[in-house]
């Protein structure tokens, strides 16, 4: 090991009863899952329950970008997260939805949702949906967002799930790409004592639009909502006259289970598809070996579902293993900063699964919202969604986790389905800040700039990955050739992460970030293009480049240069700074409104048009000098313009 850097050795305790015991069984494992990935993969679905056997184990071909796992035979994600279960663990909670308030919610046992997610299927066929249909899901942290998706699953429907803070037109976009034919809401979102209006923001997003036939509201808040005839029904009362049956229809593992969206380099979300055999096994794989997942656990992942997070590790994966997942519908600050502690001293949580960005947040509130609430059930701690800083990792592994918990600080994106690279608990001595090993069958390949493989122990590079793996999203809904442009076309016969990588002595991975324009605010993924193309819908805008800077709390806060309208003269600064937040809100969601806005005469661009975004990153960290060659610049003078209009806002903040 480094001597630079502070290493946490693996807890013996844990390591006893770990699944996995020592680094040597690691290796062993992880050389064999390289060699024989067919004998290895088959025996993790032979964990799931299949209708009917698979031909092969896997049929890829990395250069043409096409992935078949386990094709040709049958199986049904709801009926491997529920029915299989039933026997053994009908009375076993299956979910604890932990409400707004603290305490206000409730258990639903396996057999409850059994009940609860057949009735919901049977809605769905009462309303003509049918296998292979798209369903919007649109819905806050209640119990019934869990029962749509495993209802949609039970028929062979697809869901795409939206995350309840994006804005009418991002629900728009996103229900006319998979044209899909039911939107599923609430009558109103509840977060943090907060009320957004899900259902009046549904039928915004549906004005002018007809692939959709129904509408479902669930109701949260019970607040006076107007229905339209015809086309709105109250999802709770549907259910109540429905029978609590509903067989599981046999899907091909490589029908698809659901869409997700995310953002990209382009200023157009990517639908990215993911299928079901595979996608099943991985994820009931990485849950398991992961977070050390033991029967009897209560294991509470605390990110939304509307994001892969919550698809992946509080639904499905953590469900195909018969666990206790927490379904948690509030924020890590109501009512105060102790919420998360207090929560997991009453339902005696063991696991624990959280962004940085919410670490974080709750250290700078200091220590004695932690330390007043009994911790002692944790056993291990999971970070994801974007690089943890050191002091953040320290903070969560000696106050939080006692420095007794293992932390799993796990890489991994939207495309991949599960956890990529990952300590295991029994196994990985830590490092601050570094996501440590590949999990099982996971291959990282660093490329230098000439896109050849490094293969140097210590490297810095491109990360990319040399094997498919059952859990990789197979396609863009509607955009096969995209899928290929983004993920192989760059290293052929490689996916590409978009991410940057460094691999130190050890062979530990250090994920440093993205590498292309995609920013990571808070966790969430967001396109510069998608942001610019929002501001450059305010009138008064002419041209904007957004770039992404360090923030303490969001991890990258979001920055936009502004170029206005010569018509523009007459709205004064501060409104037109709020026009741009409001667009931004508008087109995209609330994550979206930028944290800086600068105006600008112009920015730096080469004479062929690029606008060079590594001067503007330069300078919005206040870096004025070593700016790089600017002889290449269209308009080299510009850039001193710029220091100078962020030397004065600068001063004024
Ligand atoms: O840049 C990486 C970062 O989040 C990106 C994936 O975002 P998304 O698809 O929204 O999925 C987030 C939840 C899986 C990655 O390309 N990222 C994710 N986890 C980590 C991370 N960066 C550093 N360390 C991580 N543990």
């Amino acid at each position: 090991m480094s001597q630079e850097e502070p290493v946490y050795p693996v807890h013996t305790e844990i390591q006893e009863k770990a699944s996995i015991k020592s680094l040597d069984q690691y290796r062993e494992i992880y050389q064999r899952s390289i060699h024989e990935p067919d004998h290895f993969w088959a025996k993790y679905a032979a964990r799931l329950e299949w209708f009917y056997p698979y031909t092969h184990v896997q049929q890829c071909d990395m250069k043409r970008a096409v992935f078949r796992w386990f094709s040709g035979g049958k199986l049904n994600a709801s009926f491997n997260c529920i029915d299989r279960h039933l026997d053994k663990l009908g009375d076993k909670p299956a979910i604890i939805w932990e409400a707004d308030e603290p305490g206000s919610g409730h258990t639903i046992t396996y057999s409850e949702l059994h009940e609860h997610v057949c009735r919901a299927a049977n809605v769905l066929r009462q309303f003509d949906i049918k296998k292979g249909d798209r369903v919007i899901l649109y819905l806050p942290m209640i119990p019934e967002l869990a029962y749509m998706m495993l209802a949609c699953a039970r028929i062979g429907a697809i869901h795409s799930i939206v995350f309840a803070g994006f804005s009418a037109d991002s629900v728009r976009d996103r229900i006319l790409d998979c044209q899909a034919k039911m939107v599923i809401t609430a009558d109103e979102g509840l977060r943090g004592g907060k009320k957004i209006p899900l259902k009046s923001i549904v039928d915004s997003a549906l004005r002018g639009v007809d692939c959709v036939k129904s509408v479902l509201i669930a109701q949260r808040t019970f607040a006076e909502i107007p229905l339209v005839p015809g086309r709105d029904h109250l999802l709770n009362q549907e259910m109540k006259r429905q029978r609590p049956e509903c067989p599981a229809e046999w899907m091909d593992a490589e029908d698809p289970l659901f869409i997700l969206y995310t953002s990209g380099s382009t200023g157009k979300p990517k639908g990215l598809l993911h299928t079901t055999g595979g996608y099943m096994t991985y994820v009931a794989a990485t849950h398991h070996h992961v977070f050390d997942y033991r029967p009897g656990d209560v294991y509470f992942c605390a990110a939304d579902i509307g994001w892969i997070t919550g698809h992946s590790y509080i639904i499905y994966g953590p469900l195909a293993n018969g666990a206790t997942t927490v379904m948690f519908e509030s924020t890590p600050l109501y009512p105060n900063p102790s919420r998360y502690w207090e929560t997991i001293e009453r339902l005696k949580v063991n696991i624990f699964y959280t962004a940085p960005t919410a670490i974080r947040a709750l250290a700078r509130e200091g220590e004695s919202h932690v330390l007043k609430h009994d911790r002692s059930s944790l056993r291990v701690l999971g970070t994801v969604g974007e690089p943890i800083n050191p002091e953040a990792w320290e903070w969560y592994y000696k106050v939080v986790g006692e420095s007794r918990c293992a932390l799993v600080d796990t890489w991994w994106q939207t495309e991949t389905g599960g956890i990529m690279i990952t300590p295991l608990p029994g196994v990985t001595d830590l490092k601050p800040g570094s996501a440590t090993r590949p999990f099982f069958g996971i291959q990282p390949i660093l490329m230098d700039e000439n896109a050849k493989p490094i293969t140097s122990q210590e490297a810095t590079g491109h990360l990319c990955l040399a094997r498919p793996w059952p859990g990789m999203a197979r396609t863009i809904y509607g955009d096969h050739e995209r899928y290929v442009q983004t993920y192989f076309a760059p290293y052929p016969g490689y996916y590409f992460t978009g991410d940057g990588c460094r691999r130190d002595k050890d062979g530990f991975y250090w994920i440093t970030g993205r590498v292309d324009d995609v920013l990571n605010v808070s966790g969430h993924r967001l396109g510069t293009a998608e942001i610019e193309a929002a501001i450059n819908g305010v009138f008064q805008v002419a041209e904007s480049a957004v770039i992404g800077y360090p923030h303490d709390i969001k991890g990258q806060g979001i920055f936009a240069f502004v170029i206005l309208n010569t018509e523009a003269e007459d709205l004064s600064q501060e409104d037109l700074v709020s026009a741009i937040r409001e667009e931004c809100r508008n087109r995209i969601g609330k994550l979206a409104r930028p944290d800086k806005i600068l105006i600008v005469p112009g920015l730096p661009k080469t004479r062929s048009g690029k606008i060079m975004r590594r001067i503007l990153r330069k300078i919005a960290e206040g870096e004025y000098k070593n700016l790089g060659n600017l002889t290449t610049l269209a308009d080299p003078d510009v850039v001193d313009f710029i220091i100078d209009a962020h030397k004065t806002m600068d001063r004024q903040t």
